[in-house]
């Protein structure tokens, strides 16, 4: 029996930005889907619209694929979508596809505004290749300090709050600031029990990823920097 009900129609956020050009980097990721292939899935708007294409073709051509998904939602999606999902326990990614908040010119990602980086790292790491989905609004040259919106999430263990904001100013933390939830009182709780403190760093250097790591308390952090990636961006459009 089927579900009248579709939980994606409440996931799916209604209002994507630069959704014409994340529509273009879904589709051309889903192309690469090969039957037989284990898929890990990013979270964000982007990858649930690449979900959505991968979905599409996958019933069209039928082919068998196995997504690991990062997130509540993305798991969620998947079983609306009839995207058979496992666990990373079960199995290792072949590939995988991600979005991203900022990309610069070597390829150094931030990411976390969902608040899903934990695992969006941990498939990263075990995929070969990771897709990284991006419309032009998250491409920089650099990451610019003078850039207020530039912050790194952190994600840390309920007691170390405290600790860790030390550790992060000696690090050269302007500002570490605990995401707080909405509809709901009190922080954002992340999908492995832990919070999330967003914080403004006043220079991102190489290195600073692994500095952060180290602090005791730290589970992992929005810093993705030298890890196996290609960036699909939109086609430069001609005048
Ligand atoms: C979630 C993420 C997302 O991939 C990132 O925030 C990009 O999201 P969107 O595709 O909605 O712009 O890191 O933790």
């Amino acid at each position: 029996m089927e579900w009248l009900n579709s939980i994606s129609e409440d996931i799916i956020p209604r209002n994507i930005t630069n959704k014409e050009e994340k529509l273009e980097v879904a589709r051309k990721v889903a192309m690469k889907v090969k039957d037989g292939d284990v898929i890990g899935f990013g979270s964000g708007s982007t990858s649930y619209i690449a979900a959505i294409e991968i979905a599409n073709r996958v019933e069209k051509e039928d082919l068998h694929i196995i997504a690991i998904p990062t997130s509540y939602e993305m798991n969620a999606l998947c079983q609306d979508l009839k995207i058979p999902t496992a666990s990373i326990l079960a199995h290792k990614p072949d590939w995988g596809f991600d979005g991203a908040d900022k990309v610069n010119n070597q390829n150094w990602l931030i990411k976390g505004r969902g608040a899903a980086m934990l695992k969006e790292k941990l498939n990263m790491v075990n995929a070969g290749i990771t897709y990284i989905l991006v419309d032009n609004s998250k491409i920089v040259d650099e990451f610019e300090s003078s850039d207020n919106n530039l912050s790194i999430p952190v994600e840390v263990i309920p007691e170390a709050v405290n600790s860790v904001k030390e550790a992060l100013e000696d690090l050269g933390a302007e500002r570490s600031i605990l995401r707080k939830a909405e509809k709901k009182d009190g922080p954002v709780i992340t999908e492995s029990g832990n919070v999330i403190l967003d914080t403004k760093f006043v220079e991102i250097y190489d290195g600073l990823e692994d500095d952060i790591k180290s602090i005791v308390g730290v589970v992992e952090s929005g810093l993705f920097m030298d890890y196996s990636v290609e960036i699909i961006k939109p086609e430069e459009k001609k005048d």
